[in-house]
């Protein structure tokens, strides 16, 4: 791999600050799903390396939760400008295992330092209350303390971001993590432990674990009564399945989960940023984020206006590797995701859905699908139900505004919502009607480091980024004082 920082190709555990190989000196491969070549192998953690991470992270909580906000600020600060520095070799290694275009996957480095930026600050305003008493010999006030240790699991979709968006608030608060990154994707997270490790953050603070040994990790992670708080990004049976494991123990849990996302276009849309904002919602990541539009619902009296220049936009995608010049679809990341899309599509067309574009694999290569529109699709089918997680476009057609918000409502999920409208009246009923932890209106990307990201429903419970995504991380002591 090209790096100018060759620093940041890490391929061992990070415990207690020290890359190490793993207890039985096992490894796994990590492919690039451009081409399917190794890139190299990295250290396969075990159950031995996760107690012994959680004994760092343990012992590490001791001092960390008691230094001054001011330490941790400057610290987490350092680690932000580190990030900051090597954003390109960062990025670089991000397309490389993973797979999007380079373009994105710097804008992923961005979005991740800014997470770090945007703790570093808010540590500094965890601020607690004094309570009027309705006993005047008492004095009645709450602080705000970490929480402890905290288990991370983070999925490959956003390898660098998913981990400084759970890691920076839990470091911020004063708590010490144990980190799961995903199998597909673990250069990201090493590479972010070196540049911690520079930046000064004491040993034990942050542990990472790379591991193909995901069941077994998982369950000790959930269950060990030194970790207090989980924080999970990935599938809803998964979550439920750490929720279930947790309960043994009473963790706090944060579950961001899977989505169902409607795009609502109405006929008062301004069209040339309907068609922008649902291409940006959609094809983002090849398609591959909990957040992407699933459900494009379009009102019939603008449906043929709109496809049109919506077909023209995504016949413009440039698909192939994304570490070559001017390509907007990498590769899905692994052959499982490539045969959910094919019989999602297969469900979809059997029962009356059309292709209008697209429709299979890529000549790119084995993992690449083509940008693809699917139109006269139905709730019978199982796309409008799932997450389909590829570059297809499913087109549903409604009628009136009360259609549209029913069937944009008819999932079990709630992450995100969007739709696009220039009549001030429905943004208003409309935003508040759409039963999601995330709308939005007339824009295709939502996601920042300063605003609440989190769903409800079966889409999980719990808000990263933002003043709420520090709180995840703490807990509110209430303090009496008495007889004065
Ligand atoms: C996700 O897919 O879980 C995250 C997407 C985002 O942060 O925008």
């Amino acid at each position: 791999m090209e790096l100018k920082n060759k620093r940041l190709l890490q391929t061992e555990t990070f415990i207690d600050n020290k890359f190490s190989k793993s207890t039985d000196k096992s490894a796994f491969e990590v492919t690039n799903p451009a081409n399917g070549k190794v890139i190299c192998t990295v250290a396969n953690a075990t159950e031995k390396d996760t107690y012994r991470a959680i004994s760092a992270a343990n012992k590490a909580f001791i001092n960390w939760s008691t230094t001054s906000v001011l330490e941790r600020s400057k610290l987490l600060r350092r680690w932000y400008e580190l990030i900051v520095e090597n954003k390109e070799d960062l990025a670089f290694i991000l397309t490389t295992e993973q797979g999007k275009p380079l373009g994105e996957a710097l804008g992923e480095i961005n979005y991740a330092a800014s997470f770090v930026e945007w703790f570093a600050e808010e540590c500094k305003r965890t601020y607690g209350e004094t309570i009027p008493s309705s006993n005047n010999a008492k004095r009645l006030k709450t602080i705000k303390q970490p929480i402890g240790v905290v288990a991370a699991i983070t999925p490959w979709n956003f390898p660098t971001a998913m981990i400084t968006r759970k890691v920076a608030p839990a470091i911020a608060a004063g708590c010490t993590v144990v980190l799961k990154p995903a199998e597909d994707t673990p250069l990201s997270a090493l590479a972010l432990a070196k540049l911690a490790l520079e930046a000064g953050i004491p040993k034990g603070v942050l542990n990472i674990l790379p591991t193909t040994n995901y069941k077994e990790i998982g369950e000790i992670l959930t269950t060990h009564p030194d970790i207090a708080k989980v924080s999970f990004t990935g599938s809803t049976a998964v979550g439920r399945l750490l929720m279930r494991q947790s309960a043994t123990t009473l963790k706090k849990l944060s579950l961001e989960l899977g989505g169902n996302a409607p795009c609502i276009i109405f006929d008062d849309a301004e069209m040339d940023n309907a068609v922008k904002g649902a291409m940006a919602t959609k094809y983002r990541n090849a398609g591959q984020t909990c957040v992407c539009a699933n459900r494009i619902l379009v009102q019939k009296s603008i449906y043929s206006k709109f496809m049109k220049k919506y077909a023209e936009a995504v016949e413009a995608l440039k698909v192939g590797d994304g570490t070559k010049k001017n390509i907007t679809i990498g590769p899905l990341i692994n052959q499982e995701a490539i045969d959910k899309v094919n019989n999602l599509l297969k469900d979809a067309t059997e029962k009356g859905a059309k292709i209008l574009l697209g429709g299979g694999k890529h000549k790119a290569g084995k993992l690449f699908f083509q940008p693809t529109i699917i139109t006269h699709c139905s709730s019978k089918m199982q796309l409008s139900k799932e997450e389909i997680f590829g570059p297809v476009s499913s087109i549903f057609i409604f009628e009136t505004e009360e259609e549209a918000i029913e069937m944009a409502n008819d999932t079990e999920y709630g992450l995100a919502a969007y739709f696009f409208s220039t009549n001030i009246n429905r943004i208003i009923r409309v935003s508040e009607q759409l039963q999601y932890g995330i709308i939005g209106i007339n824009d295709g990307i939502i996601s920042t480091a300063e605003a609440p990201f989190g769903g409800i429903k079966q889409s999980g419970f719990g808000k990263e980024g933002s003043f709420y995504g520090i709180e995840e991380y703490q807990i509110t002591k209430y303090i009496c004082t008495g007889n004065l």
